[in-house]
C-alpha cells in the first residue's frame, strides 16, 4: 500500500514540478523549489523501485530510510546541475541582449554621494565606480595620474577630462560592469557627459537613471569639514550627523583623532586633504559652473530624479530606494 501511495506521490511531484522548471527562467527561489521537489520525488521513486526488487523480502524502515535519502540527494543534484546550466544560459542571453543598468548619481560636494552609494550597490548588486576614489588611489600608489592630480584635487580644481574619461573608459568594461554600473562624481563636464553617451551609444546603451542630490550650499561645509573616512570600505561617517561608535570628544568638543576609527573593522578612519572650507569654495564653484550644466542634457530624456538631500540620512534613503524602482 505504502508503496502505491509514494509512487502517487512521487508522480505528481514530478510531474508539478517538471512543468514549474520549465516555466521558472532566472527566478533561483524557482531554480531552490524544484531541485527540493525533485529531490523529493527522486527519492521516493527510489525507495519504491528499491522496496519492488524485494518483491516478498519483509520491509525494512532503515533500509529504505537510506533509499529515500540515497535517491534524494541524487535527485537533488541532479536537478540542481540542469537548473544551475538553465541560469547560465539564462544569465548569457540576458548580458548578450538587454542593456546595462547605468545609474548616475549627480550632486554638489557632501550632499550624500558616497553615503547612498553604498546603499544602491547593497540593493542593486553594481558596483559604484568613484572617479574621485580612483583618483585618490593613484595619488597614493604615486603612479603619473596621481602625480598630475595630487595638487589639482587638494585645491579643490578638476583634473583633466581626458584623464578622467580614459579611467572610466576602462573601469566599465571590467566583468564586475556586465550588469551595469553607479557613477559617482563622474561626469563632472559637458565634455565628459557628451564623451560618456558615446561610449555608451557604441554599445546600444544609454544612461538608465540621473539621481541628482539638491541641499542648499550653505549646509555642506559642516557637512564637509566633520567628514571622516575609513579608506578600505569607504564608509563615510560624521562627527555630529553619522559618529562612529567609538569617537571621544576632547574639553573643546572636538573629536579625538585616536578614538575615530570604523565601527565595522576598528580600522582608524581618515579625513581627505581637500575637505577644509577653503578647497569647499573651489569644489562648489566648478560644480555649478561645470557640472550642474549636465542635467540639462539628460532631463528631456526623462532619467533625472531629483533627491531632496537636506534631510536626515535615512529619510534621504527611503527617497532613493524609491528612485530605483520604475514606478
Ligand atoms: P569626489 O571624491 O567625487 O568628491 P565630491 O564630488 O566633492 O563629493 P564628496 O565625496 O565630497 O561628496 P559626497 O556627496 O560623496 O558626500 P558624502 O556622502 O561623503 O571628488 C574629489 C576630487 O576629485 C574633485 O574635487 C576633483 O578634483 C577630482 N575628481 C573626481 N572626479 C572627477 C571628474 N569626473 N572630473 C574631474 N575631476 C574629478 O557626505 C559628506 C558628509 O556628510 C559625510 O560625513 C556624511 O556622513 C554626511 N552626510 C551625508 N548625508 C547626510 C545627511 N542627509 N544629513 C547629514 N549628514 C549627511
Amino acid at each position: 500500500m505504502w508503496q502505491q501511495g509514494a509512487r502517487r506521490i512521487a508522480s505528481r511531484f514530478g510531474q508539478r514540478f517538471s512543468s514549474a522548471s520549465s516555466t521558472a527562467g532566472s527566478n533561483r527561489h524557482a531554480a531552490a523549489t524544484v531541485a527540493t521537489a525533485s529531490a523529493v520525488s527522486g527519492g521516493l521513486w527510489f525507495a519504491t523501485r528499491q522496496q519492488d526488487s524485494k518483491v516478498a523480502c519483509d520491509v525494512d524502515p532503515v533500509a529504505i530510510g537510506a533509499a529515500t535519502l540515497g535517491g534524494a540527494l541524487l535527485g537533488a543534484g541532479a536537478s540542481w546541475k540542469l537548473m544551475s546550466g538553465k541560469l547560465e544560459a539564462e544569465k548569457d542571453r540576458h548580458s548578450k541582449y538587454w542593456p546595462r543598468k547605468i545609474i548616475m548619481l549627480f550632486g554638489a560636494p557632501g550632499t550624500g554621494k558616497g553615503t547612498q552609494g553604498p546603499k544602491i550597490v547593497d540593493e542593486l548588486g553594481l558596483p559604484q565606480l568613484s572617479t574621485g576614489d580612483m583618483l585618490r588611489d593613484a595619488v597614493a600608489a604615486g603612479t603619473p595620474v596621481g602625480k598630475k592630480a595630487k595638487a589639482v584635487m587638494e585645491s579643490g580644481g578638476l583634473v583633466s577630462d581626458d584623464i578622467v574619461i580614459g579611467i572610466i573608459a576602462d573601469r566599465i568594461t571590467n566583468a564586475d560592469c556586465s550588469e551595469g554600473f553607479i557613477l559617482d562624481g563622474f561626469p563632472r563636464t559637458v565634455q565628459q557627459a557628451e564623451e560618456l553617451d558615446k561610449m555608451l551609444a557604441a554599445k546600444g546603451e544609454c544612461v538608465s537613471l540621473v539621481m541628482a542630490f539638491e541641499v542648499p550650499d550653505a549646509v555642506l561645509e559642516e557637512r564637509i569639514c566633520g567628514r571622516w573616512l575609513h579608506k578600505g570600505s569607504g564608509r563615510s561617517y560624521h562627527v555630529k550627523f553619522a559618529p562612529p561608535k567609538s569617537m571621544k570628544l576632547d574639553s573643546d568638543g572636538k573629536p579625538v583623532p585616536a578614538t575615530m576609527k570604523d565601527d565595522e573593522t576598528g580600522e582608524a578612519l581618515m579625513q581627505r586633504a581637500d575637505d577644509t572650507a577653503e578647497a569647499l569654495v573651489k569644489r562648489l564653484k566648478g560644480y555649478h559652473s561645470q557640472t550642474t550644466p549636465i542635467l540639462d542634457r539628460y532631463r528631456p530624456k526623462g532619467v533625472v530624479k531629483i533627491i531632496d538631500g537636506n534631510r536626515g540620512i535615512k529619510e534621504v534613503s527611503a527617497d532613493v530606494m524609491k528612485g530605483l524602482s520604475s514606478n
